[in-house]
């Protein structure tokens, strides 16, 4: 059993739990994630290890509350308690050893960015983070990057920060040169975005995928994507690969397929407490 130690409202649909997992806490690395399950016959459901505490013994959870499994987790309040976390998984983020990073989170992909943001910088590596939202209230681990680096912030209404997507600043800031790797996670629409600033401009990108994800061992195939024109698991082989060699047309295609159960599973939620995530 993982005990709720402490729980915050990132966004309108996003929140994070820090949750007692001494040992993941100890030896997670920069891109890895836990495969969570909240209770006895509940759903797994994959999410990256945003941040430990090795004092406290805790890992940060980020949870996008979009169907029936995470709205249930995040119903969890401190001092209650997840049954499973098995982890850390997926092979830990390639991080360069000195130079300029630059660090693009779109939304909840933001908490991805953020372990990766600070692996950077425990390395000395200059990191320049460029994070976006739909408007000042989706933006989020702000203040724990401005810790890293410096900070531009995008919202797509111009409420905060800069107006547009944060492929609109990524592109002005590759345009001065000088960046040495790209990261990028967030929506599938953006990180293809981001792959079609940095290809002409031979940046080497690395994206986060998060197709459908069921074992989380390799076995299944839920996870499966084309990269390079092979086919590899997320799960084992990522979820961190080289954007220039994934088929984001294929990884939409599967990421649609579910969508019809996900909305059924949302239309069973009691009136307005899942919605607010559904696009
Ligand atoms: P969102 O739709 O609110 O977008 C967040 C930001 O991404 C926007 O503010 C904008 O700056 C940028 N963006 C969005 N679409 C873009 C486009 N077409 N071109 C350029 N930039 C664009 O994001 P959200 O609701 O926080 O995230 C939802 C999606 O992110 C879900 O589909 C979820 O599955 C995915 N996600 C991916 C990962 C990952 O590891 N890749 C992790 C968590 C969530
Ligand atoms: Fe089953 Fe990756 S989740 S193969």
């Amino acid at each position: 059993m993982h005990k709720i130690t402490a729980k915050a409202r990132l966004s309108p649909n996003v929140t994070r739990l820090d949750v007692e997992a001494p040992r993941i806490a100890q030896i997670r690395r920069p891109g890895q994630f836990v495969i969570v399950r909240r209770g006895e016959g509940a759903e797994r459901i994959p999410l990256t290890i945003a941040d430990a505490d090795l004092g406290a013994g805790t890992i940060a959870l980020v949870i996008q509350a979009v169907g029936k499994s995470t709205q249930d987790l995040v119903a969890l309040e401190p001092g209650e308690a997840i049954t499973d976390i098995s982890g850390p998984l997926g092979h830990p983020t390639e991080l360069i050893a000195s130079g300029r990073a630059l660090c693009i989170g779109g939304g909840v992909g933001t908490a991805v960015v953020h372990p990766i943001a600070q692996g950077l910088h425990q390395r000395g590596v200059d990191v320049l983070s460029i994070i976006g939202g739909r408007s000042k209230e989706w933006v989020i681990f702000e203040p724990e990057l401005h810790r890293l680096g410096k900070v531009i912030v995008c919202t797509d209404d111009g409420s905060y920060g800069r107006h547009g997507f944060v492929t609109d600043a990524a592109k002005d800031e590759l345009a001065h040169g000088g960046i040495n790797i790209v990261y990028a996670v967030g929506p599938v629409p953006m990180m293809r975005a981001v792959v079609k600033l940095t290809k002409p401009l031979g940046v080497r990108t690395i994206v986060s995928l998060n197709p459908v994800m069921v074992d989380g061992t390799g076995m299944c195939g839920g996870c499966r994507v084309d990269v390079g024109h092979q086919t590899k698991f997320a799960c084992v082989d990522g979820p961190e690969f080289d954007g220039h060699e994934v088929d984001f047309d294929l990884l939409m295609d599967r990421l649609g397929t579910y969508r019809e159960f996900e909305q059924q599973s949302l239309a069973s939620c009691p009136e307005g407490t899942c919605k607010i995530g559904l696009k």
